[in-house]
């Protein structure tokens, strides 16, 4: 567990700010919650639970898209996939949720000045944090970014106003190259070889970050991994969110040795 983890976590009951709807069954919500907006940084997650009353009895995780400080709010972007998200997205303006946050891990670009961004679907909002908080001025940003389709390319028209090299693909061809995004990037790859300082970065599915994590490693470029697993504490106590791993205890713990893994520490 990071060692600044009990000053840093914050649990709020949040007033929802915003709910917009950006796809059929994907939202941003916007939260206020100066203390977590205050201390997250692109990489962490939050704990978000839907109601004080325990039903659903279990938070869900979910990657902190972006913040501001100045109004004390954090947003997320999350895609309906079963009972709490589909009660969360009938949150509107005023309502309240549980939040506990910031938690997990951070990216760290500061000593590379070639940035590989892989994204994958509803992988997208821990990279679009990177984008929007950390200074890449003096990088050169490549973003790899896949989707099953045309509208789940979340965020698009903000990333094309972005100074950053952007490659689209899509799995049914509704926009970009029909193919995964694994096969522009593996192609990158093979164009710089190892000669620069470059590192990537990726979230998406785990057949994606499985396929990056093997690319990284052929090519010898460094990794920065954001993993999802299902979480029921999200701080370290329950155990359930554990994926084998090559360090002495043999697995590492997603919610608190995570969820950004390098390309060497786990068994995806
Ligand atoms: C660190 C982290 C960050 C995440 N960030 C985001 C995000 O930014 N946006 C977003 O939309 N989702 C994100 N997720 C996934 C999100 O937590 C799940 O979609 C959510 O928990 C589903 O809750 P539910 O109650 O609606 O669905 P459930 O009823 O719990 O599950 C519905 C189905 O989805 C499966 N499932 C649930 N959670 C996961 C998971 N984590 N991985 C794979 N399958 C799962 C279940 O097995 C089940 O089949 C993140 C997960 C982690 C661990
Ligand atoms: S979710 Fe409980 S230990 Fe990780």
């Amino acid at each position: 567990m990071n060692e600044n983890m009990n000053t840093r976590i914050h649990e709020c009951e949040s007033r929802v700010n915003s709910l917009e709807q950006i796809s059929d069954s994907s939202f941003i919500h916007e939260f206020e919650a100066p203390e977590i907006a205050a201390k997250s940084k692109p990489g962490h997650f939050l704990q978000v639970r839907i109601s004080k009353s325990y039903a659903p009895f279990l938070p869900r995780p979910f990657s902190v898209l972006d913040t501001d400080c100045a109004k004390g709010t954090v947003r997320i972007l999350y895609k309906v996939f079963g009972e709490t998200t589909a009660v969360l997205a009938t949150k509107k303006a005023g309502d309240s949720v549980v939040l506990l946050g910031p938690l997990g891990n951070t990216f760290n670009i500061n000593r590379y000045n070639e940035i590989l961004l892989v994204a994958g679907g509803i992988g997208i909002p821990p990279l679009y944090n990177l984008l929007k908080n950390e200074d890449i001025s003096d990088k050169n940003v490549k973003l790899f970014f896949g989707a099953s389709s045309k509208n789940e390319l979340y965020l698009f028209n903000e990333f094309a106003k972005m100074p950053i090299n952007l490659t689209v693909t899509t799995d049914d061809g509704s926009f970009g190259e029909k193919q995964f995004i694994t096969v522009p990037f593996e192609i990158e790859l093979n164009k710089i070889g190892n000669k620069v300082n470059a590192v990537i970065l990726a979230c998406g599915p785990m057949a994606m970050l499985r396929t990056v994590q093997k690319l990284a490693l052929e090519h010898n470029i460094p990794a920065q991994l954001s993993v999802e697993t299902i979480m029921a504490c999200g701080i370290g106590i329950c155990q359930g969110c554990v994926l084998p791993g090559h360090n002495e205890k043999k697995y590492s713990l997603v919610c608190t040795d995570g969820p950004i893994f390098n390309e060497k520490e786990l068994i995806l």
